[in-house]
């Protein structure tokens, strides 16, 4: 088993480095460009990777500090995500286990955000297992059927999870990273607020959430023809926002374990540290009598600590990369974590 495994981040807005050892992590740095892309209301691709050069080599010098002898493998994140950044942070990777003469490892992004779990030492979950996987990008369900091996179930037909809490929150006046700013303006509206609609609700575990961002939208100006709504009413229409997609996302949830007869859940991805989503699945969970696992919030949101995680079963499964493997923008997890054998 590889004992040391350094691990690099760079996909999208964050700039992050981790060092596992003996399977627990000893050091994690992110460097969050939140300030860079605020003005922007959104991530803008040719500030990201210009950012992350500037980071990632302080980045990864930080948490390797003490653990220069002892790193065995080297990891970076290979796709999906927006490929500027991408090939900054594989680049540094080659380049470090090159020069040290260390085996390398791309790693794919979802996988990191499935393989989150295993970090803690109190994650007790063996496969096969639900993961309902909502961030930015992607809000899918898989069914992982062992570490390394996963079926996708069901996912967004539009907009990603994230995204609609992102799109809803521009569309408030919110600013950026909407998820957060969202949370947090709907905790301090009381009483009852507009329900919007639940999309796709009887759909099996097919989800569209672009419905959502036209009707909250059309609510605003219903209120006020120049969309400027007061504080209440932005914080009841964040409120409504949040408590559309929590519903959905725990109907769907609820859905793939009865689909499957699995009675374990996982959730990843930015949008599993929302705090109301936590809390309708803990209730859902014991209503409905489903062991659920909800990863520490800053395993959540984008880190390398879960690529470090998801490199040991790629590196366990797979072996090495050649140096010549090219970042992927676009990048199915189920090729990465195709299934092996039916069993
Ligand atoms: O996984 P992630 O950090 O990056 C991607 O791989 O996309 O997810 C980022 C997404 C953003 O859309 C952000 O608004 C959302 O996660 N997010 C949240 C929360 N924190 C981050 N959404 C809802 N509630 C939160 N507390
Ligand atoms: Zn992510």
């Amino acid at each position: 088993m590889t004992r040391c495994i350094l691990a690099v981040e760079t996909s999208c807005d964050e700039t992050a480095a981790a060092l596992l050892f003996d399977g627990r992590i000893v050091a994690e740095t992110v460097h969050t460009q939140t300030d860079l892309h605020s003005y922007y209301g959104g991530v803008v691709p040719e500030l990201a990777s210009r950012d992350h050069v500037a980071h990632v080599g302080a980045v990864c010098q930080n948490v390797l500090t003490g653990y220069e002898d002892k790193v065995e493998l080297i990891a970076a994140t290979r796709g999906p995500g927006l490929i500027g950044g991408l090939l900054v942070g594989l680049q540094w990777a080659k380049g470090y286990a090159f020069g040290r003469g260390l085996p390398f490892v791309g790693v794919h992004h979802l996988a990191g955000h499935l393989a989150a779990p295993l970090l803690d030492p109190d994650f007790d979950m063996d496969p096969p297992m639900i993961c309902l996987l909502i961030s930015g990008g992607h809000t899918q369900i898989y069914a992982i059927e062992r570490w390394g091996e996963a079926r996708l179930l069901g996912g967004t037909r539009d907009d990603a999870a994230g995204e609609a809490f992102d799109k809803g929150a521009r569309l408030l006046g919110l600013g950026y990273p909407g998820g957060p700013a969202i949370q947090n303006a709907a905790a301090m509206h009381q009483g009852p607020h507009k329900q919007l609609p639940r999309p796709m609700l009887k759909r099996g575990l097919e989800m569209s959430f672009s419905g959502l961002k036209t009707a909250l939208r059309d609510e605003i100006y219903r209120r006020d023809v120049n969309a400027q709504l007061d504080t209440d009413q932005q914080t009841e229409l964040a409120a409504s926002l949040q408590s559309a997609i929590v519903d959905v996302l725990v109907h769907k949830a609820c859905a793939a374990l009865k689909e499957t007869g699995y009675n374990r859940l996982t959730i990843g991805g930015g949008v599993a540290a929302n705090g109301p989503l936590r809390e309708a699945l803990q209730t859902a969970a014991h209503q409905e009598n489903f062991s659920l696992y909800l990863p520490p919030k800053k395993w959540c949101t984008d880190n390398a600590a879960m690529i470090a995680a998801a490199a040991a079963i790629r590196y366990q499964t797979k072996g090495a990369d050649a140096f010549d493997i090219p970042a992927k923008a676009r990048w199915p997890l189920v090729e990465e974590w195709a299934i092996q054998s039916a069993n």
